[in-house]
């Protein structure tokens, strides 16, 4: 199959393809998604023989819409009503009980629960309202890659597998949603993103869990994306804090390949590289360093010779903790110490 890439004025095709059963990749202000019509159940099976994901690991619908949400959930509480007036469209994604029967299970992997997107994406909103149907739609990479922030990367991971991207260029926060738990009494972020629990709970008045439990490959986890590992390059990453700097280098400057090192201008400043060291620079801040995580990862990956990567580590609170949650996850949780490497 050859993909097509769409401009972004091209929607009308894009959606055709899609209310075809075909799957077409969509920006995100947070990350490109894989999306299908949510109604054919088969379009959504080849979701996840695209991607390579676990069936059991449910699908975020997006709507360009609050109605499309009530027709298909339980009655809304007030809370989740404000957190829809406050971050909608945005990169807030909320889990709701269905109404029986109404969604298949290729898109809640059997739960009686859905999770409901509104992006914010011009492109995307004008998309889902010409195919007339909530759209399925995870990140579109590969199952345990990065998530795509440009459509080169879901060229580079989907290509003569999807029908289409709709190309309008680079992603704004690069991270994905948060997902908010709404259909238990105490709200609970199950995914950290750019919506912070500090901003959820000034506008419910309510505080939010975010401690998730972590669980083994056997439990059926509450968010089931969170058991499987994520986000990985080939690379293996270390997160170096900030007194570690100096050690860290002083290691990669014994070692007799070239390094990867992922870090903001600000911490560039204040080190000596040593020159078998390849720098992939993440901005200016934790805002920057969110919208070029996935994209270093990535670029180091298509080098193929580098086999360790150093990046900053972040305190992890506001978008920090976003950050963090994807850098430990491409890490496998190792940080650099000199007695671990
Ligand atoms: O920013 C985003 O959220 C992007 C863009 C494309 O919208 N989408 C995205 O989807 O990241 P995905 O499938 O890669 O991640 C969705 C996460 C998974 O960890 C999944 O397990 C969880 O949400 N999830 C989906 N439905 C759920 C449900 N009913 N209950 C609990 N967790 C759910
Ligand atoms: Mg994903």
């Amino acid at each position: 199959m050859e993909t097509k890439r769409f401009s972004n004025q091209e929607i009308e095709a894009a959606a055709a393809a899609l209310r075809d059963g075909q799957l077409v990749a969509f920006p995100t202000e947070t990350v490109y998604g894989l999306g299908a019509d949510a109604t054919n159940e088969t379009a959504v099976k080849q979701v996840y023989q695209a991607k390579g994901r676990p069936s059991d690991n449910p699908l975020i619908v997006h709507v360009a819409d609050v109605e499309t949400v009530t027709t298909l959930t339980e009655p809304l509480s007030e809370a989740a009503k404000k957190l829809m007036a406050a971050f909608w469209p945005g990169s807030l994604t909320m889990i709701f009980k269905l109404k029986p029967n109404v969604l298949s299970k290729a898109v809640t992997g059997g739960l009686d629960t859905a999770a409901f997107r509104f992006p914010a994406n011009k492109t995307t909103l004008a998309l889902i309202k010409a195919l007339g149907r909530p759209m399925v739609g995870p990140s579109a990479n590969t199952s345990g890659k990065p998530s795509p922030t440009t459509a080169d990367h879901v060229l580079h991971d989907l290509s003569g597998k999807i029908a289409g991207v709709v190309d309008d260029g680079p992603t704004k926060v690069g991270v994905e949603s948060t997902v908010l738990d709404m259909s238990t009494d105490q709200p609970a972020i199950l995914r950290p993103g750019a919506v912070t629990p500090e901003q959820i709970e000034a506008v419910i008045k309510q505080t939010v869990a975010t401690e998730v439990h972590k669980v083994g490959a056997k439990e059926t986890p509450k968010a089931p994306g969170m058991k499987y590992k994520h986000y990985a390059p080939a690379a293996q990453v270390y997160i170096v804090n900030d007194g570690d700097w100096q050690s860290a280098l002083d290691w990669a400057g014994q070692q007799p390949v070239q390094i990867g090192l992922m870090a903001t201008k600000e911490r560039l400043a204040g080190l000596q590289l040593p020159t078998n060291v390849e720098v992939f620079e993440l901005g200016q801040n934790v805002t920057t360093a969110s919208h070029l995580l996935f994209a270093g990862l990535r670029h180091f990956d298509d080098e193929g010779e580098i086999k360790d990567i150093l990046a900053e580590g972040f305190p992890a609170s506001g978008l920090g903790l976003a950050y963090m949650n994807r850098l430990k996850k491409s890490a496998g949780n190792v940080f650099f110490t000199t007695s671990q490497i």
